[in-house]
């Protein structure tokens, strides 16, 4: 089973291969997503300050039944924060939010502020400033693992340039269609692990009908497919949900894309609009 895999970060964590997504799961199921996940056999839940759910997915945690050392939450540090100071309160804003003595890993949510995503101010010196905090977090033992999110190779260049403890990986946008190659391969050069979100294209890639085909090709159902594309391009996919059947469908990925398939996915027309969700800042 996929949900017993583990990926090693560059400090010598483990991380499982597969992770539950949480974005627009609200605070008061968080709880009970977490543990239907966990009782399907996901240890690895991907939460984010900027989800007003972190609470809830803290409580799931604790009532889940399994050890919190068995278990990877990773939470993220808000966008809009880049200071130092501010940093420090919401890391420890994080731990106390999510009842936890230590959090497994926190990454910087996104270079820029979600009203200033995609523009060319690149927020260097704030970026700098949050992730000092970070690393004084992780050297006192508060985060496991530190790491990045929608970084572009300028962003990564300017924390790899000042820090004292690397990032240790990078979550941004890939799945079918839409896969940053020069970015995955950039991020893992420099020892990041990538982290692949929207890996069904934020539910797009459901009604895509040459995708449809081919996971019947598969016998398989297109989320599994999807899931299974940025496993085989060493990713890691965190496919959301808070359905217990999509939850044992998408762990269900024990099988093999074909080199070609896997060339036909890479280059499969591109989503134009990811629809009602085009309003938000990562698929604009
Ligand atoms: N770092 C960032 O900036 C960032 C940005 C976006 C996302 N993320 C992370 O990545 C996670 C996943 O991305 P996402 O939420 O955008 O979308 P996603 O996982 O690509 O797609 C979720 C959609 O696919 C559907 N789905 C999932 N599994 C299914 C299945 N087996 N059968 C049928 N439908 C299925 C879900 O429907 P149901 O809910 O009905 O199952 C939902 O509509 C997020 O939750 C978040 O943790 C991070």
């Amino acid at each position: 089973m996929i949900t017993e895999e583990k990926y090693t970060l560059p400090n010598g964590i483990d991380i499982p291969k597969l992770g539950l997504g949480t974005w627009l799961i609200s605070n008061d199921i968080a709880g009970q997503a977490v543990k239907d996940a966990v009782k399907i056999g996901y240890r690895h839940i991907d939460t984010a300050q900027a989800y007003s759910n972190e609470s809830g997915v803290g409580e799931g945690i604790r009532a889940c039944g399994v050890k919190r050392e068995n278990l990877f939450v990773t939470t993220k540090l808000a966008a809009e924060i880049k200071s130092y100071k501010e940093a420090v309160a919401a890391i420890d804003m994080s731990l106390k939010t999510m009842g936890f003595d230590y959090i497994d890993m926190m990454l910087i949510h996104s270079p820029q502020p979600w009203a200033k995503f995609g523009e060319k101010e690149r927020f260097f010196e704030g970026n700098r400033d949050a992730w000092r905090a970070l690393e004084e977090a992780y050297q006192a033992g508060k985060l496991r693992a530190i790491g990045l999110s929608n970084f572009q190779k300028p962003d990564i260049d300017n924390i790899l340039a000042s820090c004292s403890v690397t990032p240790m990986a990078n979550q941004i946008l890939a799945h079918v269609s839409n896969t940053p190659k020069a970015l995955i391969q950039y991020s893992q050069e420099k020892g990041m692990l990538v982290e692949a979100y929207s890996p069904v294209g934020h539910g797009e890639l459901l009604k895509n009908e040459e995708l449809a085909e081919m996971a019947k090709k598969y016998g398989v159902s297109v989320p599994r497919l999807c899931i299974r594309y940025t496993l085989q391009l060493d990713l890691l996919p965190l496919p959301k949900t808070a359905n217990p059947d999509h939850m044992k469908d998408n762990a269900d990925v024990n099988f093999a894309i074909s080199e070609e398939d896997m060339e036909l996915l890479k280059n499969i027309e591109r989503i134009k609009d990811y629809g009602e969700s085009s309003v938000f800042p990562v698929y604009r």
